[in-house]
């Protein structure tokens, strides 16, 4: 990124303001509460993007769970596109096996990295595999991916904010938005 990112500036658009993001998470996390009541959880998040969703979901549950985290990233690729080759930065910390598990995520686009991530962790036997996403981006679907809890579905656009980011910033937006064409150019 050749230029200061402007958070006063930059956003040509605000998708989902904050009270209606809080409002979904507190849904989601009443609704997995109920699900999951009685199992034991462990919440799988994806850094860093994940992030302020994963703690705003757990601590919209009520039932007793456990997080841990992983960090992937694609190889290749521009800023705002993902290649599908997928390299793990950080592994889990303690094994899965026999858990049920939730894998927190905060947008799925092409899917090509959930898939890896899915195929990876039903590798250490988990007693069950869910995903749960906050966005939804099915126009660029590249492989089918069952998504057991979804936030919102978004058009294709490229959104920043609420720990998505372009060129790591913008992740400490409140909420999530579309940044000016020019500011996509400069990156
Ligand atoms: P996928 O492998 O194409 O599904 O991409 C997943 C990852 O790409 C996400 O976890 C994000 O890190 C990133 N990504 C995809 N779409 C967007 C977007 O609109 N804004 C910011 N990051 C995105
Ligand atoms: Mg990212």
């Amino acid at each position: 990124m050749h230029r200061t990112p402007d958070h006063t500036n930059d956003v040509a658009e605000v998708l989902i303001p904050e009270p209606v993001l809080q409002a979904k998470v507190a849904e989601l996390g009443a609704r997995l509460s109920i699900d999951y009541a009685g199992r034991p959880l462990t919440l799988v998040s994806v850094l860093k993007g994940s992030l302020p969703f994963m703690a705003d979901l757990m601590r919209a549950m009520t039932i007793p769970l456990t997080i841990d985290l992983m960090e992937v990233s694609s190889y290749g690729g521009a800023v705002t596109e993902t290649s599908g080759l997928v390299r793990i930065l950080k592994d889990l910390s303690k094994t899965i096996e026999g858990k049920d598990v939730l894998i927190v995520e905060d947008i799925i686009d092409t899917g090509l990295t959930l898939n890896y991530l899915v195929r990876y962790l039903r590798g250490k036997n988990p007693a069950s595999l869910r995903i749960c996403t906050l966005l939804d981006k099915p126009a660029r679907r590249l492989v089918e991916i069952d998504i057991d809890y979804r936030g919102f579905t978004i058009p294709d656009r490229f959104v920043v904010g609420y720990g998505l980011d372009y060129g790591e910033f913008y992740r400490n937006l409140p909420y999530i938005g579309v940044l000016k064409p020019e500011v996509y150019g400069a990156a």
